[in-house]
């Protein structure tokens, strides 16, 4: 990740000097604390609780968006204090890059608008009804041409640099009858070197593997196959300028 540091000062302060909370906030500190950030301004309700964020719909002057909030404190994973406030910051900075570096890259993501600390704002999928199904809730009409969206989804992602890391039905929605790419907070970036090429390569070509079995699992029932193999390996080359793999 980035070697650069996100919290702004006050809030530092607020850490260090014990002053943070250390409960998970309630619904109606986070909607508070969203406004304050300026990320809405009003918060319509919750779409979603995972287990590590929340994603709610909100308004931004009438104007509809999705929240994307990590949550400081209560999560499926160790820790608590203000390392967590800490790193679940890191994650939403991550998530909010990808995404970005994504949609700059022309794929169908839900454009970013605005991070603050552990939260950002995107385009609200959907419509007045609700959000946009997940592929996973939907019987698609022509399945054969919508995995081919999504694998071009998924090439054009790694010509934008960028190894989704956790792609399955439950992380492509179906809006307007497209597969639209979310939940990049497992995603790894390919442009450049981080780690040393080879590590990053040989990470990125397991989690797109990963990703494209995901992906079979969901379309069998349409007795759709994906050459994951081939697939993958002409992909991952194509980002391994160096030659590393060989
Ligand atoms: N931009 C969006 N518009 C509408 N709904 C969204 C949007 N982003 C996420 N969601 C909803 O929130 C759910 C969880 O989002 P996701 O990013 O996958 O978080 P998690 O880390 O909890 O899996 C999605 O399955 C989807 O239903
Ligand atoms: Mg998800």
């Amino acid at each position: 990740m980035p070697n650069r540091p996100y919290l702004d000062s006050s809030v530092r302060w607020r850490i260090d000097s014990g002053n943070l909370s250390l409960e998970e906030p309630d619904y109606a500190s986070v909607v508070e604390a969203i406004l304050s950030a300026g990320l809405a301004t009003e918060v319509v309700g919750l779409i979603s609780g995972g287990k590590e964020a929340n994603v709610y719909l909100a308004r931004y002057n009438g104007a509809p968006l999705a929240i994307k909030s990590y949550r400081l404190y209560r999560t499926s994973h160790r820790g608590g204090g203000p390392v967590k406030q800490d790193s679940m910051g890191w994650r939403a900075a991550h998530e909010y890059e990808m995404m970005r570096q994504a949609w700059k890259g022309g794929v169908r993501v839900p454009t970013p608008a605005r991070r603050v600390e552990n939260r950002f704002s995107m385009q609200y999928l959907g419509t007045e009804d609700g959000p946009a199904p997940r592929l996973q809730d939907v019987r698609l009409d022509d399945p054969g041409e919508f995995l081919r969206q999504v694998l071009d989804g998924v090439r054009r992602l790694i010509g934008a640099g960028v190894v989704h890391g956790d792609l399955s039905a439950f992380n492509i929605l179906v809006h307007a009858a497209q597969p639209v790419f979310i939940d990049f907070s497992e995603a790894i970036r390919v442009d450049r070197a981080g780690a040393s090429p080879w590590v990053r390569l040989t990470e990125a070509r397991a989690a797109l593997e990963r990703g494209l079995s995901a992906l079979q699992v969901y379309f069998r029932r349409y007795r759709v196959q994906i050459e994951i193999a081939t697939f993958a390996a002409e992909l991952v080359e194509s980002v391994d300028r160096f030659g590393v793999l060989h």
